[in-house]
């Protein structure tokens, strides 16, 4: 079997984009692994899709990565980067230049493969070109398979712990790019 490709997505392919989120946020763990629902993410026109996929594609700050299986995506990351003093996505205040690893998802049928591993390398290597050495995300109390599969490619909790609109959350982080 052929592993699946990682690459950036493309600024043409806001369907695909939106049809991989909505299957990610109506996957069972979604509610201790995303920000928003089914209904939430159902609710967007066209346009914000495009809009989206225009930024993922193109931005200087923000990126997002895939795994293609032939024509099948399955799975995705995206990577944010936050200057020191700037808001982070829930308004903190970011101390230092870091890249935030956001909308972890792999397709079941792809967990337990390194896939996860693949997909965070693409988001360092982007981050680290940018001169962005971090990588820093937030994972739910209660997600223990995310957090397993955090530790193992070198996340460590930094003791920060905070209550999103999804409950407990803890922060881990990484050297960027590993072995750079
Ligand atoms: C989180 C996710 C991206 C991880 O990818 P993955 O391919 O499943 O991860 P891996 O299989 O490499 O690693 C998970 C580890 O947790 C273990 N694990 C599985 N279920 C577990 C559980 N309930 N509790 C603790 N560990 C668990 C696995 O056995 C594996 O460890 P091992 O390789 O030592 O056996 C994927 O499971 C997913 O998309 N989940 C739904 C969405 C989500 O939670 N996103 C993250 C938001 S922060």
């Amino acid at each position: 079997m052929t592993a699946p490709a990682v690459r950036r997505v493309r600024t043409a392919e806001w369907r695909e984009i939106r049809d991989l989120r909505l299957e990610a946020v109506g996957d069972p763990a979604a509610s201790i692994a995303f920000l928003s629902t089914v209904e939430q993410e159902r609710a967007h026109d066209d346009d914000f899709w495009r809009r989206r996929a225009a930024g993922a594609s193109l931005s200087d700050s923000a990126a997002q990565f895939i795994a293609e299986d032939g024509s099948r995506w399955v799975g995705t990351v995206t990577v944010l980067l936050r200057e020191q003093g700037a808001p982070d996505h829930l308004g903190r205040t970011v101390s230092r230049a870091r890249a935030d690893i956001v909308g972890v998802y792999v397709s079941p049928r792809q967990r337990g493969t390194g896939l996860l591993g693949r997909l965070i390398a693409a988001a360092a290597d982007w981050a680290a070109d940018r001169g962005v050495p971090e990588l820093s995300l937030d994972v739910h109390r209660d997600n223990e398979r995310a957090q397993a599969a955090y530790r193992k490619l070198g996340f460590v909790p930094t003791g920060e712990t905070f209550a999103s609109t999804i409950g407990p959350e803890l922060v881990m982080v990484r050297p960027g790019r590993v072995g750079a």
